[in-house]
C-alpha cells in the first residue's frame, strides 16, 4: 500500500498518459466501451516494476517472491514469472494457487496452522514458516524433510505508525520474540523470517535489521536463509534500491546465507486502475456523487487505513472549480471514499480513475449488499485491452448457503 495510503497523499507518479480522463472517455484503448466498474491492470506498467526487482535479483543474488496477499491476479502471472522465484503464501488457498498458476517456488506463512492447513501446504509448498515453536514441534515429523522449515522472528522494532499494520507492536501475535526463542529446537529449521515494514524505504529496512541482528544475529549463520518479509516499496520512485542491494549484499557475506524477500505491494504498485461512472448527483449541504463502486467493497483499505485514493485529474476540496463527496453504493453511511474536486461539473455517466488499486484492493474485495465486484480487465503491452473476468450473480450466491 502506497505511503500515499498511509499517509494520505497523492502519489507522485501516473505515468499513462491514455488513462487521462477527458470528454469522450479513454482515448486510444478499447477501455471506454468497457461497462464499469472494472480494475484494469497495464502489463507495460507492471513489467518495469518487475525490471526493477529484477535488477535488484541480479545484484544481489537474492531471491524476490510475489506475496499472493497483495497481489494475485494470476492473469499476469506468465509475465511476473519470468522475472521472480516464486509466490509466498498465506493460507494453504494461496499456496494452491500459486503451485498451479505461478509454478515456481511456492513458501508459506501464517500465525498458526490446523492439520488440515498442513496436508494441504504439503502438496504445495517448498518453505513452510511457523510462528511458534510449538506448531514446529506439533508439525515437524509431517514434514519428513520433504519441504524446508523456517520460523518467524519477531525483532520487536519497527516504525510502522498505524497499528494494525505493525506486526512489531507491543503484545504482537507476529513471531518469535527473543524471550522465547527455542535454540534447542533448532535442528531441522533451515531458516528465519521477519516482517517488519510497510511501505518503507531501505533506510527503515537498515535499521530493522540492526535490531534483528542484534537480537538473532547468533543464529543467522547456522541457517541456509533469511526471509526479509514484505513491505519494501523498491518500485516507488524515492526508493533508494542501491542501498538494499548494499544491506543485502553485506548481510549474505557476513552470514553466508541466502537472502528471500517477499514483497506484495511493490510488484505492482501503481500499474492498476479502478473505473467507475457516476449514477447519481444529490446535494445535502455539498453535492454528493454516488458512484457505481464502492469504498466498502471495491477498495476497503479506504476505510481501513483509511486513506483517500487519488483519482486522476482531481483536486483536493475547493482546488479546482467544482467539489464533489463521493460516495459508494453500499448502505454503509460511512460508505465515502473522499471529497474532491475537478475542473468539469461531473455528470451522470461521468467516468472517474482511481490509481493504484490493483494492490490489495482486488485481494481483498467483497459483495456485501450483493454489490457486484468489478470487472477485471488486462492492458497488453501493446496497449490492447481485454476483459479476462467478469462477475455476475453466481458469484455473490456460491459464497454463500
Ligand atoms: C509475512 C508477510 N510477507 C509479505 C507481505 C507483503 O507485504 P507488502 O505487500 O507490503 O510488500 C506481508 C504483508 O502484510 C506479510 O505479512
Amino acid at each position: 500500500m502506497a505511503n500515499s495510503r498511509l499517509q494520505g497523499k497523492t502519489p507522485g507518479r501516473i505515468e499513462t498518459p491514455f488513462y487521462a480522463i477527458n470528454d469522450t472517455g479513454f482515448p486510444k484503448t478499447g477501455l471506454s466501451r468497457i461497462e464499469t466498474p472494472f480494475y484494469v491492470v497495464d502489463e507495460a506498467l507492471l513489467e518495469k516494476n518487475l525490471r526493477v526487482l529484477s535488477y535488484v535479483k541480479k545484484k544481489t543474488g537474492c531471491k524476490i517472491l510475489l506475496a499472493l496477499k497483495g497481489f494475485a491476479m494470476h492473469s499476469t502471472f506468465p509475465l511476473i514469472k519470468k522475472h521472480l522465484d516464486g509466490v509466498c503464501a498465506s493460507s494453504p488457498h494461496e499456496a494452491r494457487l500459486g503451485k498451479e498458476k505461478f509454478g515456481k517456488e511456492v513458501h508459506a506463512f501464517a500465525p498458526a496452522y490446523s492439520e488440515n492447513d498442513i496436508r494441504g501446504l504439503l502438496k504445495t509448498c517448498d518453505h513452510i514458516v511457523f510462528n511458534s515453536f510449538a506448531q514446529w514441534k506439533k508439525y515437524r515429523k509431517k514434514l519428513k524433510g520433504k519441504v524446508e522449515a523456517g520460523i518467524r522472528i519477531n525483532p520487536e522494532y519497527a516504525e510502522v505508525e498505524t497499528e494494525i499494520y505493525n506486526p512489531c507492536a507491543p503484545n504482537s501475535r507476529m513471531g518469535v520474540t527473543l524471550k522465547n526463542f527455542d535454540e534447542t529446537e533448532l535442528q531441522g529449521i533451515s531458516g528465519l523470517h521477519f516482517h517488519a515494514l510497510c511501505e518503507q524505504n531501505s533506510d527503515t529496512l537498515e535499521r530493522v535489521l540492526k535490531a534483528a541482528e542484534e537480537k538473532f544475529g547468533k543464529y543467522f549463520s547456522k541457517m541456509k536463509w533469511v526471509n526479509f518479509g514484505g513491505g519494501h516499496h523498491i518500485t516507488r520512485k524515492d526508493y533508494d534500491v542501491e542501498k538494499l542491494c548494499k544491506l543485502i549484499i553485506d548481510f549474505k557475506k557476513k552470514y553466508g546465507v541466502q537472502v528471500i524477500l517477499e514483497p506484495g505491494e511493490a510488484v505492482a504498485l501503481n500499474v492498476g486502475f479502478l473505473v467507475s461512472s457516476v449514477l447519481d448527483v444529490i446535494n445535502n449541504g455539498m453535492d454528493i456523487a454516488i458512484m457505481d463502486t464502492s469504498a466498502e467493497t471495491h477498495m476497503p483499505d479506504t476505510l481501513a487505513m483509511p486513506y483517500r485514493p487519488y483519482i486522476i485529474g482531481s483536486g483536493n476540496p475547493g482546488e479546482k472549480k467544482y467539489t464533489y463527496r463521493l460516495g459508494g453504493l453500499t448502505c454503509l453511511s460511512g460508505d465515502v471514499i473522499g471529497d474532491y474536486s475537478f475542473d468539469k461539473k461531473l455528470e451522470i455517466g461521468t467516468r472517474l480513475a482511481f490509481t493504484d488499486m490493483a494492490i490489495y484492493s482486488m485481494v481483498k474485495n467483497t459483495t456485501f449488499n450483493g454489490v457486484k465486484l468489478p470487472s477485471v480487465v488486462l492492458v497488453k503491452k501493446g496497449g490492447k485491452a481485454k476483459v479476462v473476468r467478469k462477475f455476475g450473480y453466481e458469484d455473490y450466491k456460491n459464497r454463500l448457503s
